[in-house]
């Protein structure tokens, strides 16, 4: 059965056609971030106004690459939630209308679960129960996988996100948005262990995470800059990016090798846009395999927000009996 999956969660619109939950035949995205870029982050009102032009564009594009016609699409599978309203309310309706249409089924899909979902879009292997920790601009949230319908959570963030923490602090040192890739790029030519930035990650539950005290730790160094005699302004920002990863990394790293530890499981599924960055994928790969563990990652194309794994997640929940109506409301938590 080929699945449509629609995704407008946040900036992005995208539209996939994905055969039997696995195989990816077209998944188009469409971003807003260059218009958001200016305003240093995702100003809702343009963000969903961009998406309403966009996506019947973003579906026909889809069709095109996949080399299919709409009858031959067995279902409809959109994002319900979390996200921001109005870019969620733009694509349950696009895709309320072409199930309604089209006389095809509907579910709605929550946008943290399809981001694990995304490896199984390209790896074989991954063995029921796992934990999976998504990590992105939104959430930072530890699951206990059982079953695609069975996902229990087991810690998240008490404040920002992992993703918004690296957004925030490029923010505060001037670097654009999205502050990840741009942050990611000047940590290479930084010293991790020339600052110490503490990241202890929230201390009542084990599992939970914090990152607005590593944000508010940045900003003080940089409002105080004290920079010793030799170091360029450039050298100090590399460092500060290089710091600040390091530090963020190891607490993601340490709270999942902690979560499998407690759940007794051996496989590790990773999602969301921060799961792109380099050094955080090198932590768990090594970390991993140390303790016998095995890692899974999506390509870097699948970590950020896209409609592939929305269509596949759903054809998953509905193989198990799952269906929307046309009443599919949004979920924004
Ligand atoms: O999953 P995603 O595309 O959207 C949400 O569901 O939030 O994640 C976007 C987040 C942004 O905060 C962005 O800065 C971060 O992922 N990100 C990265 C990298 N690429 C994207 N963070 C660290 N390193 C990266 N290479
Ligand atoms: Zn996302």
């Amino acid at each position: 059965m080929i699945s449509l999956g629609i995704e407008t969660s946040c900036d992005e619109t995208s539209v996939a056609l994905v055969k039997d939950g696995r195989e990816v035949l077209s998944n188009e995205v469409s971003s807003s971030a260059d218009f958001h870029k200016r305003h240093g982050g995702v100003i809702p009102e343009i963000a969903s106004r961009m998406q309403l032009e966009a996506i019947s564009l973003v579906v026909k594009a889809a069709f095109k690459d996949a080399g299919i016609k709409p009858r031959e699409v067995g279902l409809i599978s959109v994002t319900s939630g979390p996200g921001l309203l109005g870019s969620l309310l733009v694509g349950i309706s696009f895709a309320k209308a072409m199930s309604y249409s089209l006389n095809l089924p509907l579910i709605g899909v929550n946008h943290v679960h399809s981001h694990f979902y995304a490896n199984f879009l390209e790896h074989n292997g991954i063995e029921l129960p796992f934990v999976a920790l998504v990590v992105s601009g939104g959430h930072t949230s530890l699951f206990y996988v059982k079953d695609f319908d069975k996902v229990s959570l087991l810690g998240a963030t008490l404040d920002d996100a992992c993703g918004e923490a690296f957004d925030k602090v490029a923010k505060i040192l001037n670097l654009g948005y999205p502050g990840g890739p741009l942050i990611e790029k000047l940590a290479f030519k930084g010293n991790p262990g020339s600052l110490r930035f503490n990241c202890s990650g929230g201390s009542k539950h084990p599992l939970a995470f914090s990152f607005s005290g590593i944000k508010t730790a940045v900003l003080y160094y940089t409002q105080n800059l004290n920079r010793p005699a030799g170091k360029t302004r450039a050298e100090d920002i590399s460092d500060v990016c290089a710091s600040f990863q390091d530090s963020v990394t190891d607490v993601l790293v340490k709270k999942a090798m902690l979560a499998c530890k407690v759940k007794k499981v051996k496989h590790l599924v990773l999602g969301g846009g921060v799961v792109a960055n380099s050094v955080l994928r090198k932590k768990f790969a090594d970390t991993c395999r140390e303790n016998g563990i095995k890692c899974f990652f999506p390509s870097l194309r699948l970590c950020t927000d896209n409609a592939a794994m929305v269509a596949g997640f759903g054809y998953q929940l509905f193989k198990k009996g799952y269906k929307s109506g046309l009443d599919l409301g949004h979920d924004l938590n």
